[in-house]
C-alpha cells in the first residue's frame, strides 16, 4: 500500500490517461517509482560531463533522477514517441533535449544535436511489448550509438520476465553486449521489476 501510494502523485492521470489510449505503447498503467528510478539510472557519472540519452522517459520518472546526479553537467537527450508526454516533459525539464523520436532513429537524432557518442543510454522502453524486429532494430541502434565503454540499462517486470518476448530479449541482449548483468528485483516497485546492467556493446 505503501508502494502505491509514493508511485501515485500527479503523474499518475496523464500516465494512466495515456495508457487507455495507448496500452501497447505505454504498456504499464503507473510511473516507475523512486527506488527503481535510481537502481536504472546508477551508471550516470558523479563526475565530468557525460552525455546520457533516455529512452521512452513517459512523464520523467527516469529523467528527474538523471537531471539530480547531473546537476547541470554534460547532456541529456530523451526520445519520447508520445506527444502528450514531450510537451509536459519539456516544460517540466529545461535542461533536457527532449526529441519527439522513435528510438530506432537514435544514432541520426543524436547525429543532429551535434554528438557523436553517448556515454550512457537508459531505457524506459516497453520490450516485451515490441516484435522481434522492432526489439533488434532499437538494441542495434543503442549499441550503435554507445560509446564502447558506455553503459546501457534497461528494466523488465517480474510477472513478465518468463514471457516469449521477455526472454526473447534477453537472449538479444547477449548478442548486443560483451556483459550483461542482472540486478536485484526491487520490490518496492509497482509492480516489481528487475535491472538489466549491460557493458562493452558489440
Ligand atoms: C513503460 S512506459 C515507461 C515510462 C517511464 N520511463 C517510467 O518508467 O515511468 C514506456 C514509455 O516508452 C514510450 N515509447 C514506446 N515506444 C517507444 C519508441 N519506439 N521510442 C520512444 N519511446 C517509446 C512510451 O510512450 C512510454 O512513455
Amino acid at each position: 500500500m505503501t508502494t502505491l501510494h509514493a508511485q501515485c502523485d500527479s503523474d499518475t492521470m496523464p500516465f494512466v490517461r495515456e495508457f487507455v489510449r495507448d496500452p501497447f505503447g505505454v504498456a504499464s498503467v503507473v510511473p516507475s517509482g523512486g527506488a527503481l528510478a535510481r537502481r536504472v539510472t546508477a551508471p550516470v557519472a558523479a563526475s565530468g560531463e557525460p552525455v546520457v540519452v533516455e529512452l521512452g522517459p513517459g512523464t520523467g520518472a527516469f529523467t528527474r533522477s538523471i537531471q539530480a546526479a547531473l546537476g547541470g553537467r554534460g547532456r541529456h537527450v530523451a526520445l519520447e514517441v508520445n506527444t502528450q508526454f514531450t510537451g509536459l516533459l519539456a516544460a517540466r525539464f529545461p535542461g533536457v533535449d527532449v526529441v519527439g523520436a522513435d528510438a530506432r532513429n537514435l544514432v541520426e537524432v543524436l547525429g543532429g544535436l551535434g554528438i557523436k557518442r553517448a556515454d550512457v543510454v537508459v531505457s524506459g522502453l516497453p520490450w516485451a511489448a515490441f516484435r522481434p524486429a522492432r526489439q533488434t532494430e532499437i538494441l542495434g541502434a543503442i549499441a550503435g550509438a554507445l560509446r564502447p565503454e558506455g553503459a546501457f540499462t534497461t528494466f523488465a517486470y517480474v510477472h513478465a520476465r518468463w514471457s516469449g518476448p521477455a526472454r526473447r530479449f534477453r537472449r538479444l541482449l547477449d548478442t548486443r553486449f560483451e556483459e550483461v548483468v542482472v540486478g536485484r528485483t526491487v520490490w518496492a516497485n509497482l509492480p516489481p521489476a528487475l535491472v538489466y546492467h549491460c557493458r562493452r556493446p558489440r
